[in-house]
C-alpha cells in the first residue's frame, strides 16, 4: 500500500515511484507538512523534515510551521484553510489530530464530481480526521495517491458533533505550504473569444493568484495555477500543478510570508461563501489534484491529461473515438429552414462528417438572442416536423443529430418567465441585471432542476439525438435565492452548482448513449468538473486558426486534447477577419475533437475535395489525435512559430505552424518528444498540407528516435520564406523497429 503510518513518529507517508508527501503530527496535536516532492525512501521515517515543519519541535512557532490545514486565530498569521464561526461569534479553533483510516480505492464525494478508481490497486486513500473539542467540529482531510501517477486528490469534509448551529466561513479543499518560493507561477488569463493565454509571473513576497465570483469558473481566469522552478521548461524541470473540479467560484492562490514559505490554497471563493452547519450535519468541499513532476511541464500536463480523460471522464465516450462534426452555428446562426439544414447536411456526409449538431435558434421564437430561452419546444416556423422530424431526416443521411440547449437560463421575453417570474435569480426589491437579454434560473432551487430535467429529457427521448451541445452564456448578478432563509443565503452560489451537477447527473445517466459537450459562450466554464459529465467542451468562440494555437496550447497545460472543441471555420474568419489557409485551418484543429463550423453548401467544389481528403487523414489518425500523449514543442509566443506533438503507441504526429514569415531567419530545429532513441522510425510529411520542399529532403525517411530527439527535424531551411504568413506543415513518425 502506498500509505505508510510510522506510529511512533505519528508520520504518514503517501508515496509511489515518482512522488512523496509527508504528513507529520505535531508535539501539539496540530496536523503539519513535511514534504511534498520528489520520491524518498517509504521505509525511513523523516525527524528532520517534520523539525522543520514545525520550527521546533518542542515549542513550534506557529507563524512558521508548515500546516496541513491551517486554522484561524492562534498564531498562524497567514491565510488559514478554513474559518469557523462558533454560536458566540467567535472565529477561533484549534483542531487537533484525533484518528485515522487508510484503505483501497478512493470514495466518491455525494454531489460533487471526483476523480475515480477502477482497478484494485491504483489507488489508495487517506482519512485524517482532525477535531476542535470545544466548537464539536470535526474536520476529514482525505488524501488519494494514484498508484502509478504523480498525483494526490485532497478535499475535506466538515461535519458538526457539536449541540449548537455552526457557520463555515471558508473551507478550502487544499492547503499546501512549501519550504520556499524559488519558483514562477503560471495562470491561465483571457477574456471571452480569448480564453487560456498562459501568464508567468515570479512568486515574490505577498498573495498572488485567480478567482472567480462570476458564478462560473469563467473566461477570465481558470481555477488552476502551476508552479515551476525558475529554470524548468516543457521538456525538463521541477514543477507542481494544482487543479480544482469544481465550475463555480473559486481561488486558487499562493502566499508568500517573510520566511519565503509559499502556501498554495485552492477551493471555492470565500469572499462569496458560508455554509450553516446545523447540529449533525456535514459539508463536502470539493476536490482539487496536486500533480509533480521532475520533468517538465509536457511530463505534468501528461499526468492531468491521463487522470482526467480515463479517471474523470465517466460513461461510454470516455475512450470512444470522437465524431467528427458540423456544427451550424457559423454558417447560419438563427437563420435556417428545415430545408436548409437538410442541403448542409447532405453536403456534410459528403465530406465524411459523421455528427450534425443543430446550434442555437430551434425553440419558441428565438430568431435572435432576445428571446425564448426556457421554451424548450421546436418552433414550427422554422422546423416544420419538429426536432423528431428534423433528427430522422438526418439520421436517414446516415448522420447522428446533436442538438444545443441552454437549460440554466431564461429569457425576459419568454412563456417560462410570464408563467415563473420568480424563477430568474434576483435580490429582492432590485432590479435584474440582463446580459445577453438573458437571466439565470435559480438551480439552486430543487424543483426548478426537476422542471428543466423533465422538459430537455421529453426533447431528447422524443427524437434520435446522440449528442447534446449544453451552453451557458452569462454568468450571475444579483445572487439570491427564494429558496434560502436569510442566514443562509452565503450557500447560494455553491448550491447553484450543486442543482446544475444534479441535473447533469439525471440527464447523463437518463441518456448514456448522448455525447455532452459543455460550453459557456465558448471556454466560459472550460473546467474539470465539467468534464466529469461532459467528456468534451466548446474551448472558445474564437475558430481562428492562429487564435486557437495559442488558446489549445493554453488548454493543454491541464485539460486532454480529447476534451478540446476544435473547429474548423470559414474565411474571412468571423472573429478575426483573417484569412488563412484551409488546410493551415484544419492542422490546428487536427488537435483535438474535430468540428467544422461553417455552411458546407458554400465551399466550392476544390475546398470539398480538401476537405474529404483532410478528414479521411484525420480519421486514419484519429486515436493519436484525440487520445495521445500531448507534447507543446514550442510555445506560440514570440510570434514566429508553435509546433505540437501527439503520441500513441503505434506512431505520432507532429504539427508544426509557422505563424509570420521573416526573411533570413535560421533554420528551425525542433526537436520531438516521448520517442524511444533506440528505435528507427519513418517520418513523412503530410503531402495535402502543403510543404517546403527542403522540409521534406531533410526529414524524410528512416530517422532514429535519438536523431529526432536531440537533434531534431531541421525545419524552415530556406532562409528566404517564400510562403508567406500561416504556413504549416505536419509530420507522421511510425516506428518500424530497432536501430
Ligand atoms: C455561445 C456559444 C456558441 C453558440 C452561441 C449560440 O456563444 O459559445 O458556440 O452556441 O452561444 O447562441
Amino acid at each position: 500500500m502506498p500509505i505508510s503510518f510510522d506510529q511512533e513518529n505519528k508520520e504518514f507517508h503517501l508515496y509511489n515511484s515518482s512522488l512523496s508527501y509527508i504528513i507529520k503530527v505535531l508535539c501539539t496535536g496540530s496536523v503539519g507538512q513535511a514534504y511534498c516532492g520528489a520520491p524518498l525512501a517509504p521505509y525511513r521515517f523523516h525527524p528532520f523534515l517534520a523539525a522543520a515543519a514545525s520550527g521546533d519541535a518542542f515549542q513550534p512557532d506557529k507563524s512558521t510551521t508548515r500546516f496541513e490545514y491551517p486554522a484561524f486565530g492562534t498564531g498562524d498569521y497567514r491565510t488559514p484553510a478554513f474559518v469557523l464561526q462558533l454560536p458566540d461569534g467567535s472565529t477561533v479553533t484549534e483542531p487537533v489530530y484525533h484518528s485515522h483510516a487508510l484503505y483501497a480505492g478512493k470514495p466518491a464525494i455525494p454531489g460533487l464530481p471526483a476523480l475515480y478508481a477502477e482497478r484494485t490497486g491504483e489507488a489508495d486513500t487517506l482519512e485524517l480526521t482532525l477535531s476542535d473539542a470545544p466548537s464539536g467540529l470535526r474536520i476529514i482531510l482525505y488524501y488519494t495517491i494514484f498508484a502509478d501517477l504523480p498525483a494526490i486528490a485532497r478535499r475535506s469534509r466538515f461535519a458538526n458533533e457539536g449541540n449548537e448551529p455552526l457557520f463555515l466561513r471558508k473551507a478550502m479543499s487544499l492547503s499546501l505550504d512549501l519550504p520556499d518560493s524559488d519558483w514562477r507561477m503560471i495562470s491561465v488569463a483571457g477574456a471571452w473569444a480569448r480564453e487560456f493565454q498562459i501568464i508567468e509571473s515570479p512568486l515574490v513576497f505577498g498573495f498572488h493568484g485567480v478567482k472567480s465570483c462570476k458564478g462560473n469558473s469563467g473566461h477570465q481566469q481558470n481555477p488552476f495555477l502551476l508552479l515551476k522552478r525558475p529554470t524548468a521548461g516543457d521538456c525538463s524541470g521541477e514543477a507542481l500543478g494544482f487543479s480544482l473540479l469544481y465550475s463555480g467560484n473559486f481561488t486558487a492562490a499562493v502566499e508568500v510570508d517573510s520566511c519565503s514559505s509559499s502556501r498554495v490554497q485552492l477551493g471555492v471563493n470565500d469572499e462569496t461563501f458560508s455554509w450553516k452547519l446545523e447540529k449533525g450535519a456535514s459539508f463536502d468541499t470539493p476536490e482539487a489534484v496536486l500533480a509533480y513532476s521532475r520533468n517538465g511541464l509536457n511530463h505534468l500536463s501528461q499526468v492531468f491529461h491521463s487522470l482526467y480523460q480515463s479517471r474523470l471522464v465517466r460513461g461510454m465516450w470516455r475512450d470512444k473515438e470522437r465524431p467528427v462534426l458540423l456544427n451550424n452555428w457559423e454558417g447560419t446562426y438563427f437563420n435556417f429552414t428545415e430545408r436548409k439544414l437538410l442541403d448542409m447536411a447532405a453536403v456534410a456526409k459528403e465530406l465524411g462528417i459523421e455528427l450534425f449538431v443543430l446550434d442555437d435558434g430551434w425553440f419558441g421564437r428565438r430568431d435572435s438572442d432576445t428571446s425564448s430561452l426556457g421554451d424548450w419546444f421546436a418552433d414550427t416556423r422554422k422546423l416544420p416536423s419538429g426536432i423528431a422530424g428534423l433528427a430522422e431526416k438526418i439520421t436517414a443521411l446516415g448522420l447522428q443529430f446533436g442538438l444545443w440547449i441552454e437549460p440554466e437560463m431564461i429569457s425576459k421575453k419568454s412563456r417560462l418567465f410570464e408563467q415563473h417570474p420568480d424563477w430568474a435569480v434576483g435580490a429582492p426589491g432590485r432590479s435584474r441585471t440582463e446580459q445577453r437579454h438573458q437571466y439565470v434560473l435559480d438551480m439552486s432551487r430543487r424543483e426548478i432542476v426537476d422542471y428543466i430535467f423533465t422538459v430537455i429529457a421529453k426533447v431528447i427521448a422524443s427524437a434520435p439525438i446522440s449528442y447534446i451541445k449544453w451552453d451557458m452564456n452569462r454568468s450571475i448578478t444579483e445572487p439570491f435565492s427564494l429558496g434560502l432563509a436569510p442566514d443562509r443565503q452565503g450557500e447560494f452560489f455553491h448550491r447553484y452548482m450543486l442543482g446544475v451537477y444534479n441535473l447533469y447527473e439525471r440527464l447523463t445517466k437518463a441518456f448514456p448513449h448522448i455525447l455532452f459537450e459543455s460550453c459557456a459562450s465558448g471556454g466560459g466554464r472550460f473546467d474539470p468538473g465539467m468534464l466529469a459529465f461532459a467528456p468534451q467542451a466548446w474551448l472558445s468562440d474564437n475558430t481562428d486558426a492562429v487564435e486557437r494555437l495559442r488558446i489549445q496550447s493554453g488548454a493543454s497545460l491541464v485539460y486532454p486534447q480529447s476534451s478540446w472543441g476544435s473547429h474548423v471555420s470559414a474565411v474571412p474568419n468571423h472573429q478575426t477577419g483573417r484569412k488563412i489557409a484551409l488546410s493551415f485551418r484544419a492542422m490546428a484543429a487536427f488537435f483535438g475533437a474535430l468540428g467544422f463550423e461553417l455552411d458546407p453548401t458554400e465551399l466550392s467544389p476544390e475546398e470539398k475535395q480538401q476537405i474529404m481528403t483532410y478528414i479521411a487523414f484525420y480519421k486514419a489518425h484519429r486515436k493519436t489525435f484525440q487520445y495521445g500523449r500531448f507534447f507543446r514543442l514550442a510555445s506560440p509566443d514570440p510570434a514566429f512559430y508553435t509546433a505540437w506533438q501527439v503520441s500513441s503507441e503505434e506512431e505520432s504526429v507532429a504539427g508544426f505552424y509557422k505563424l509570420l514569415a521573416q526573411p533570413n531567419r535560421p533554420p528551425v530545429r525542433l526537436r520531438l518528444a516521448g520517442l524511444d532513441p533506440e528505435l528507427l522510425y519513418s517520418v513523412s510529411l503530410w503531402e495535402e498540407g502543403g510543404f517546403e520542399a527542403n522540409d521534406k529532403t531533410y526529414n524524410c525517411g528512416l530517422r532514429g528516435g535519438d536523431e529526432l530527439m536531440y537533434a531534431g527535424l531541421l525545419l524552415d531551411t530556406t532562409y528566404v520564406t517564400k510562403r508567406g504568413d500561416f504556413f504549416g506543415e505536419l509530420f507522421i513518425i511510425k516506428k518500424t523497429g530497432a536501430q
